[in-house]
């Protein structure tokens, strides 16, 4: 059986001290019953991680953290970068890698998001591997291609058994930020296609691996997409940035 993950993805928004706010706002709204049915994860950014952890702790609330991105490498001359050793210490339990603002905005490439998955899973944290087309990609039927590419690239040289643990989150990149969602037939299709081309590379671990939808998820329209049998959870990305909106997505099914 495999648990509903629902991850915040806050990109460049929220200071510590608004962090803290949010956290503490969003936990009010949640109770036992919703974290028995759904694992939640915030991704503050960097700078608000250790205020996060100190406010989850001090509560002992059940949110868990996550980071939108870390390098691959241990440690050294890497100006501007944080290992993922520095994030796990401070209660990291996932970590973003490859999402398309980043392949995008910062070149990443297929090579550099499987070195960072592999770190990341080295520093025993659960990467969440974003894939997706573009609006063009998708306009010249290469959607399938692309994310399957991406998808295969990023798990390569994982154990199986590993393969299972990790979330892949399939973000239409025409879709992210627009308020545009694809329709819940077209995402659940592509999750399930997400799914097999995990089990091309690690046969069955891909019964087992999370496979979220993202791009322009609110409460309007989380419930028909949480009904596809691959879809086990979203990544949300504007509508996680206001407590009780955020809540209203975690909350689908009432
Ligand atoms: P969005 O972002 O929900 O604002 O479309 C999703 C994401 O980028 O992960």
């Amino acid at each position: 059986m495999r648990k509903y993950l629902i991850v915040g993805n806050w990109k460049m928004n929220a200071t510590h001290l608004e962090t803290i706010q949010m956290v503490q706002k969003l936990s009010y709204r949640l109770d036992v019953s919703d974290h028995q049915r759904v694992e939640v994860v915030v991704c503050p950014p960097f700078t608000a991680l250790r205020s996060a952890q100190t406010v989850i702790e001090a509560d002992h609330l059940q949110i868990m953290l996550g980071a939108q991105n870390v390098d691959w490498h241990e440690s050294g001359a890497f100006t501007g970068e944080i290992s993922p050793e520095m994030v796990a210490k401070l209660s990291v339990r996932f970590v973003i890698v490859g999402h398309s603002e980043r392949r995008g905005l910062f070149g990443e490439t297929d090579d550099v998001v499987n070195k960072k998955l592999t770190a990341v899973l080295a520093a025993g944290m659960t990467p969440i591997l974003c894939v997706g087309e573009t609006e063009l990609e998708r306009d010249s039927d290469t959607a399938g291609e692309i994310v399957g590419r991406q998808v295969r690239e990023g798990i390569a040289g994982v154990e199986p058994d590993t393969v299972a643990s990790i979330v892949v989150a399939y973000e239409p990149v025409w879709a992210i930020g627009t308020g545009r969602t694809a329709s819940a037939d077209d995402a659940g299709s592509m999750c399930t296609f997400v799914r097999e081309q995990v089990r091309e590379v690690s046969g069955d671990a891909a019964d087992a691996v999370r496979v979220l939808y993202g791009g322009s998820v609110n409460p309007g329209n989380v419930a028909g997409l949480m009904a596809k049998k691959d879809i086990d959870g979203g990544l949300v990305g504007g509508a996680s940035l206001d407590p009780d909106t955020f809540a209203s997505v975690i909350r689908y099914w009432m």
